[in-house]
Formats: C-alpha cells, structure tokens, sequence
C-alpha cells in the first residue's frame, strides 16, 4: 500500500499540533518534517524543538528531511529530539556514508535525498545501507511547486536499480504530489509520498484531503497490478 507522509512545512503553525493530530487519526503513515537553514536552501523553518515538540503528541514516525548545510553537525539533535528517520541530503556533505553510518549507530532510520538535478548514479555506493532514498520533485525550499515532469523517469530507474539489485530501501517523493501527479508517480514506483500543499491547503481539510488521495493511490497501484 502506498504511504502518505503529511509535510508540516504547509501546515497552519498557529494550529500545528492540531494538524497532526487530524492527518494521524486520518491514516497518515508518518510526519515529514521539513528543516531548512537559509543556507542550503533560500528558506528558514523550523528546528529541533519542533520536533521535540511533536514527539510529545504523536506515535507515528517522525522523518526529519535535512535540508541545511553541514548536516552532521546537528544529527545528535534531531536524534535527541525524537526523529525516528532522518534525511540527509547527499549534496551538503563530503562524507554521507560516515553521516549514514551515524544514524544507524544511534539505532535510527537512515535516509539520503538528492536534489532534481543530481544523478541517481551519485547514490550507487551508499543503497545498501539506506533505509529510504527520497526523490526531490521540485527545488527544495518551498512547498506548493510545480513537479518536475522528469523525474518520473527518474523515479522508475531508482525503483529498477531496487529491483535488480534486491535492496528493500523504501522510495519515497517529494514536492508537486497532487491529483494531477499522483496517478504517475505511483507508476512510476514511488512506495512513500510527501505531500504538503496538496493536503495542507485544500479547502476540504485534512481529514477529507487524506482520505481522497488514500483512494487516489489505492486506484493508481491497482492499476500497476493490472
Ligand atoms: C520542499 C520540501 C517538501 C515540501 C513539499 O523543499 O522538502 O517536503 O514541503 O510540499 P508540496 O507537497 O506542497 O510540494
Ligand atoms: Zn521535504
């Protein structure tokens, strides 16, 4: 079954907690929490102590997306904030394996992301110590953005290289998910989806919102059985 994560980066932050709470009780798989320095990306969110914050109202699985320069000096605290996955971006360290090598000594879910741009092949040496390998879909740094139409290639190469190389790593996307994309992204191999906007901003609300791209996905991995 394909899994929703709820990106809080498009939530209300006068009524964050609220927001989880409702994507949680509507089936969300897990919180994807989007941590930007002003530097790595032309954006600033939020820090440790949100997600320290969140530990304390929900069980579901926090995953931290890293999107800041020298990430490996901050990994003990989102680990000690309550980050049950974090994602590093391969493209802000020289040492990702060492980085990678760290979560797991810290018993932690370990994930890489790379950037539209960057080749899947820069990844061929560090897949078989992941846990997920996130597919950026827009140019991080804001949610709401248009999907890059070639990265569904990109999305069915990974989900080969899975394939032929018997890895189990989870692969998961992220930015522009919504009705127009969903359908092709789930195609294409996407396991895990990030979705901010599409369920943040939609007038219908959270509940609702989830429970029409559950059916969405649902529809859209019948058809790939077909
Ligand atoms: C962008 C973030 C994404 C973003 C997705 O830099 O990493 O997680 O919140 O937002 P939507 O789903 O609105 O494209
Ligand atoms: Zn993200």
């Amino acid at each position: 079954m394909t899994k929703i994560a709820p990106s809080i980066l498009s939530a209300d932050f006068a009524k964050l907690g609220q927001q989880v709470l409702e994507a949680e009780q509507a089936g969300a798989d897990r919180i994807h929490i989007d941590v930007m320095d002003g530097h790595f990306v032309p954006n600033i969110t939020i820090g440790p102590l949100v997600v320290r914050a969140l530990r304390k109202i929900t069980s579901l699985r926090l995953e931290t997306h890293l999107m800041i320069s020298d990430p490996e000096s901050y990994l003990e605290a989102f680990v000690e904030a309550g980050s049950d996955l974090i994602i590093v971006h391969y493209e802000a360290t020289p040492h990702i394996h060492r980085a990678l090598q760290r979560l797991k000594g810290h018993q932690k879910l370990a994930g890489v992301t790379i950037n539209p741009g960057t080749p899947l092949n820069t990844l061929e040496e560090i897949l078989e110590y992941v846990d997920l390998v996130l597919l950026m879909t827009v140019n991080p740094g804001f949610g709401n953005q248009e999907f890059i139409p070639s990265m569904y290639s990109k999305i069915e190469r990974l989900a080969q290289i899975k394939s032929n190389r018997h890895l189990n790593f989870e692969i998961e996307v992220d930015g522009g998910v919504n009705e127009m994309t969903i359908q092709r992204i789930i195609q294409a191999g996407a396991e895990v989806l990030v979705m901010g906007s599409a369920i943040f901003n939609a007038p219908a609300g959270v509940a609702v919102t989830m429970k029409k791209y559950q059916e969405l996905a649902a529809q859209a991995l019948q058809k790939n059985e077909c």
